[in-house]
């Protein structure tokens, strides 16, 4: 069994889930594809880089991303930095000939994300970009009834991402409200996941009539680089910066197979945590999951009998997919780091295999050209088409 050495650059939230994912893959899945070893970790001071290797378990660490690029005993950059810098260290670890996973959006907007994609082929490395989501069991349940035509011709796509933890004015102003550095907000942050979902679960979205909404124009400033995502308590004393991103995004969306749908992501929803959702309506039965009931798919068929028709709950456990690997019974309960351990998984068995693991580099354009086409709507005020 092959081990492959890992250098992370960025050591916050997504850090943190990526390590665990690294660390428990052959756990779940064993015999595994490869093990990986957390050889570098980067993040902005060499104070933030030591206490993330001592935290999260590697055994070298820097304030200067380019020591992984320039590490020959590095297999594989893992890039959970903020969006804008993306596209500047995939490049250079894609010249360097290191394999690529990055966070998702997988940059600012379509034009960074083409010169990601096309410097991961020019260099012929494997890529895949971390819309971890699509992972959930019950969503590759979703996917497998579909294949199978269980629910027949697609009709209708509707998606959401709904949170609530910056409906408060004084949530902090971090870069996820900047469009420097985060390149959009909602949309970037959460709607991008819904767009994953639309184009794994339905397919290719050709068009988009979009609103955008920035609801809170400022927030409370805060220090240091990494982000704080709750209420700051004394926001109303401190002094604030702008917003210009969105907080908001509603969008009708139309497939080429010829079906419609919708796509709404905002982080304004009180009382909604975690809302990602996707109803599916087919002509033979229809398919709904929600995210914060992540091991339940519900399903109803035409063909149930006229007394019994109506949304069923399946639980995902071992006969559903990735479930040699989870837990033993169904209703245990999938977790976030589950979907990243599975992540991990695909991602390992496409390094030491034949091809690319999906979603990749390609997809995270295609996502990123989608994204942008919603904003020039809500702009324009018009149906815009994807090139
Ligand atoms: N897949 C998901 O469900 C999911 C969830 C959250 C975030 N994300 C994505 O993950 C990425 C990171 O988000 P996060 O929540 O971990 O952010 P975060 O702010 O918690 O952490 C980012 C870290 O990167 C460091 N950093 C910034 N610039 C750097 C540089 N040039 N070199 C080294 N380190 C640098 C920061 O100091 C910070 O520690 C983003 O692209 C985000 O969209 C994905």
């Amino acid at each position: 069994m092959k081990t492959l050495n890992v250098g992370m650059i960025g050591a916050g939230f997504m850090a943190k889930a990526h390590s665990l994912a690294y660390t428990g893959m052959p756990m779940y899945f064993w015999p595994a594809p490869a093990k990986f070893n957390k050889l570098m970790i980067a993040d902005v001071t060499d104070e933030l880089a030591k206490d993330a290797a001592d935290r999260l378990g590697f055994e070298k660490y820097t304030s200067n991303w380019m020591d992984i690029i320039e590490d020959p005993d590095i297999d594989v950059v893992d890039i959970v930095t903020p969006n804008n810098s993306h596209a500047e260290i995939a490049i250079a670890a894609a010249k360097a000939g290191k394999h690529i996973i990055s966070e998702k959006p997988l940059a600012r907007d379509a034009a960074e994300s083409k010169t990601m994609l096309d410097a991961v082929k020019e260099n012929n490395v494997k890529h895949m970009v971390a819309f971890n989501y699509r992972r959930t069991p019950a969503v590759s349940l979703a996917k497998k009834i579909i294949e199978e035509g269980k629910i027949g011709k697609i009709l209708n796509f509707r998606g959401t991402y709904l949170q609530d933890w910056s409906a408060d004015p004084n949530s902090p102003l971090s870069w996820r409200f900047n469009k420097e550095l985060a390149g959009s907000g909602a949309l970037g942050d959460i709607g991008t996941h819904v767009i994953d979902f639309a184009r794994y679960l339905v397919g290719e979205i050709n068009e988009v009539m979009a609103t955008a909404k920035t609801w809170i124009p400022e927030r409370p400033k805060q220090e240091g680089g990494v982000d704080k995502l709750g209420t700051v308590k004394s926001g109303a004393n401190v002094p604030k910066g702008k917003v210009d991103v969105d907080d908001e995004i509603m969008t009708m969306i139309r497939f080429d197979n010829g079906a419609v749908g919708s796509i709404e992501a905002t982080r304004n929803a009180w009382g909604r945590n975690n809302f990602l959702t996707f109803e599916i309506h087919g002509e033979e039965g229809s398919l709904y999951f929600n995210y914060e009931r992540r091991d339940e798919l519900q399903v109803c068929f035409k063909n149930d009998s006229d007394d019994e028709r109506g949304f069923k709950t399946i639980y995902t456990g071992p006969p559903h997919p990735y479930g040699e690997g989870l837990w033993p019974i169904p209703a245990l309960g999938i977790g976030y780091g589950d979907t990243k351990i599975i992540e991990i998984y695909d991602f390992a068995k496409a390094l030491v295999g034949n091809g690319q693991v999906s979603p990749n580099f390609e997809d995270g354009y295609q996502i990123a050209l989608i994204s942008d086409a919603i904003l020039k709507s809500s702009e324009e005020d018009k149906w815009i088409k994807i090139k």
